[in-house]
């Protein structure tokens, strides 16, 4: 069929299409050059004309689908959390006297500010569900055999700086919940051996205090997003050398590759717009309340979760009891740990069947006690603290009999950082 016997709208979706195609080459710099970013020497000795049409014309597998757009959502989220993050710090004060006050007046002072504050929380979560689903996709399909298990290593890493950086920032409001969930892992951290080391160090003094703040402050927004650039960076590179793994031997790798743009970039695109109004509307719909000043004399009466991982942490010690929790644990530390073991080079998952019992038992039970966990936010923390004696070690009696009276609680939470 040639030319003039197509349809009126074929011919227009041709002509569409060769336009975008035209369009990538002086058209995207063009902006650049018309709001003056890219003009005289700059233009002419840098070699970014090549380098964009290089980056534009470069062809990725058949067979990378949505499925390869994980690893992006993550990237997407932790944007938006620098961004957010970088915004809120220009209001937040990392003080007992200053830190509550603070965030209040972000979200009920500062123009926009409770919506930058929930987006950044709302990130705080997706990023773990999209971690771990990225994590997921690569473990089913077994890239992370060699050469690429150094990546997944440095994935694992990245793994905990996205735990860290979610554990640090909980107790930056300094509210009621903050205050007690934090004392509660740190209580509990403090049993275990080796963990009681990182306990004491982040506590830094016997009760969480404005020591502990100051401690948490500094690795949230000094010392993890540096080290997270560095691994990203690693991370980054790494795959650029290796490039997407193929499909696993077996399925069928005839599918022409297909180039970044349009085709990836488009689907970027449509993910990426998907993730920010999922993002948005949480955000908007879904605010993460401020609680009461922290008391460290004042057990509250429950607690609501805002992290992802704390309420997983609390239906598995609720429903399978800490040495469930352990076990939980110990999986997802050999999971992160298999690339070590597992080097034969089969890929195919029916071949795999243990690796796709225990991935699905990780993954789903991380699902499931999340859902579960979610709905046990009204718990007091007492029952757990209590029966520890946690509140005991953590509130020593003497400070509880030298405040008969619950009526200044922020102030008392603001003697504790001027003991120090
Ligand atoms: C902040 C966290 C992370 C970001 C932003 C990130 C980003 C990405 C991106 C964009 C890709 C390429 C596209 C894709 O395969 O999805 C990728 C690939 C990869 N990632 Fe990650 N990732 C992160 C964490 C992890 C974790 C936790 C693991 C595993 C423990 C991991 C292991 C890998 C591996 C092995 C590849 C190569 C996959 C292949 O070639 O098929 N990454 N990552």
């Amino acid at each position: 069929m040639n030319d003039s016997e197509r349809k009126p709208r074929a011919r227009w979706l041709a002509q569409f299409w060769a336009d975008l195609k035209a369009s990538t080459d002086p058209g995207l710099l063009g902006v650049a050059r018309f709001l003056g970013l890219l003009y005289g020497r700059i233009d002419r000795s840098l070699p970014i004309d090549q380098a964009l049409r290089k980056a534009l014309a470069y062809r990725l597998p058949g067979h990378v689908g949505w499925r390869h757009a994980l690893g992006g959502i993550t990237y997407l989220l932790f944007i938006v959390l620098v961004v957010t993050g970088v915004l809120l710090s220009f209001y937040y004060r990392p003080s007992v006297q200053e830190a509550y006050p603070s965030i209040q007046y972000i979200v009920t002072a500062v123009p926009m500010g409770w919506l930058v504050r929930n987006l950044h929380v709302w990130s705080a979560n997706l990023i773990v569900l999209a971690v771990l689903a990225h994590m997921a996709r690569v473990f089913f399909d077994a890239t992370y055999k060699p050469p690429r298990e150094t990546n997944w290593m440095v994935g694992v890493l990245l793994l905990l700086v996205v735990l860290v950086f979610g554990g640090t920032g909980y107790l930056l409001p300094w509210d009621q919940w903050a205050y007690w969930t934090v004392t509660e892992v740190l209580g509990t951290m403090s049993r275990a051996p080796l963990l009681s080391v990182i306990a004491s160090v982040l506590q830094g003094d016997v009760i969480v205090s404005g020591a502990t703040l100051s401690r948490f402050f500094a690795l949230h927004v000094i010392l993890l997003p540096w080290v997270a650039f560095a691994l990203l960076l690693f991370h980054f590179s790494v795959l650029r050398r290796h490039g997407i793994a193929p499909p696993p031997e077996g399925k069928s790798s005839d599918r022409a590759e297909t180039p970044f743009f349009p085709n990836h970039l488009l689907r970027s695109f449509i993910v990426a717009v998907l993730v920010l109004a999922v993002l948005f509307s949480l955000a908007a719909l879904y605010p993460r309340a401020v609680g009461d000043p922290a008391d460290p004399f004042q057990l509250p009466e429950g607690l609501v979760s805002s992290w992802i991982v704390v309420d997983v942490a609390l239906a598995l010690i609720r429903y399978l009891g800490v040495w469930g929790f352990s076990l939980f644990t110990l999986l997802g530390i050999s999971l992160a740990l298999l690339p070590l073991f597992d080097r034969r080079p089969e890929r195919r998952l029916r071949k795999r069947p243990l690796a796709l019992a225990l991935g699905l038992v990780f993954f789903a039970g991380f699902l499931l006690a999340w859902v579960a966990g979610s709905q046990l936010r009204s718990l007091p923390p007492s029952t757990h603290l209590r029966s520890e004696g946690v509140v005991e070690r953590f509130v020593p009696q003497e400070l509880e009999a030298e405040t008969p009276e619950r009526d200044s609680r922020s102030q008392n939470s603001g003697d504790r950082e001027g003991q120090q």
